[in-house]
């Protein structure tokens, strides 16, 4: 095994060994049953288990048995992926320690999400063990790097690419970062998590694209990273209940809002923009979420202007006819769990929410 920071080139020959190996989203999607690449991000437990019979199918190609150790994320047996990985993507893998080898069994130590033409490196949300039928458990700890969500994808088709230089914030497995670095100039993403520098920067040079990782908490001092003319945010926290307290909004938008007012303004350069990816919950006397935003943010001065893009994603959202009914639409990715689920609806009644939309919140620096 090699540490990642050294590996540019590896990761470079990574990338073209994937390639040829025809591991793709459309092929990985087709394999696993997914509509489109798409859905396969957004329910790839669900069609991890749609599929954990077909396994020893799978597992015949090259692109099929990437698609099982590293989207469906379970094991194979050491033999067959002798067989069927060329010998040297086989050893590159076990190099990078993206798989190990135990007891004649090669298990993911990632996963590995082919998006858009590139692959991103992040842990797994979810494993399907042989031992378990090749079902998924799902996984949770606490540094979880993750891998692209719904919501990664909703920033990556909604927010314009501008010039200059680009600031991805929460970088995470550097999705947004990687994605845009070919419009700037320049590129960086932070992050709170170091396990996220190791991700986002093997990201970077597996799809060969500058840009530079630091590991640094977004309330903090960034002024030393420089300025920027285009920052990115897909908050953490809006579709996450952890704090159940009555008197806190779950869906934590304002508070977003607030610390990107604090924390990120200033660092951007005249008539700079910050697109931030956020749920708002439209109380029933509020015309829409540009008027709660402009609620929210009215005295910031620093405020060159605000624009609200409405990402019409109906995952992302809950519709009035729902919140009517008290039930969360099937599918929905706002909260993944009978208690969150009720608690959510709950929250909703009593304080009166009319509906749930997931938008964009471009705010722009002063000129
Ligand atoms: C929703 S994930 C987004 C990841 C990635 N940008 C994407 O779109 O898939 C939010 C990221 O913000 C990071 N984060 C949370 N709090 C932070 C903070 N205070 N400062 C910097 N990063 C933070 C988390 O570690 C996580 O990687």
């Amino acid at each position: 095994m090699v540490a990642w920071d050294d590996s540019g080139a590896l990761f470079s020959d990574l990338s073209a060994q994937l390639r040829a190996a025809g591991f793709d989203e459309q092929s990985a999607a087709g394999l696993l049953g997914a509509a489109n690449p798409d859905r396969l991000i957004r329910y790839g437990a669900l069609h991890a288990l749609g599929t954990s019979g077909q396994v020893p199918a799978l597992i015949g190609t090259p692109h099929g048995m990437l698609t099982q150790l590293f989207v469906r994320n379970g094991d194979v047996p050491l033999a067959e992926y002798r067989r069927v990985l060329s010998p040297a993507l086989g050893e590159l893998l076990e190099t990078l320690a993206l798989v190990s080898v135990r007891d004649d069994t090669v298990f993911p130590a990632v996963s590995i999400t082919p998006y858009s033409n590139q692959h991103f490196l992040a842990d797994m949300r979810f494993t399907c063990p042989s031992a378990r039928g090749h079902k998924p458990v799902m996984h949770a700890r606490e540094d979880f790097v993750p891998p692209p969500h719904a919501t990664s994808c909703a920033i990556l088709q909604n927010v314009k690419p501008r010039s200059g230089r680009l600031l991805d914030i929460g970088t995470g497995c550097g999705i947004i970062g990687v994605s845009l670095a070919g419009h700037y100039t320049a590129t960086a993403g932070i992050d709170i998590e170091p396990r996220a520098y190791q991700f986002a920067t093997a990201n970077a040079h597996l799809n060969g694209r500058d840009m530079e990782v630091h590991t640094a908490d977004f309330h903090g001092d960034l002024q030393s990273y420089g300025t920027w003319d285009h920052a990115v945010f897909n908050a953490p926290g809006p579709f996450r209940l952890h704090d159940k307290s009555p008197d806190v909004d779950p869906m934590t938008a304002e508070g977003v809002l607030h610390s990107a007012v604090d924390s990120f303004l200033g660092l951007l350069a005249p008539s700079g923009v910050v697109d931030i990816l956020v749920a708002i919950a439209v109380p029933k006397a509020a015309s829409g979420p540009a008027e709660v935003v402009d609620g929210w943010l009215r005295g910031h001065k620093e405020v060159g202007g605000i624009q609200i893009t409405e990402v019409g994603d109906p995952m992302l959202a809950v519709p009035a006819s729902a919140i009517q009914k008290g039930k969360l639409p099937p599918g929905s990715l706002l909260a993944n769990n009978k208690e969150d689920i009720d608690y959510l609806m709950g929250y909703f009644t009593r304080t009166g929410i009319r509906e749930v939309t997931t938008v964009i919140v471009s705010l722009s620096s002063r000129p």
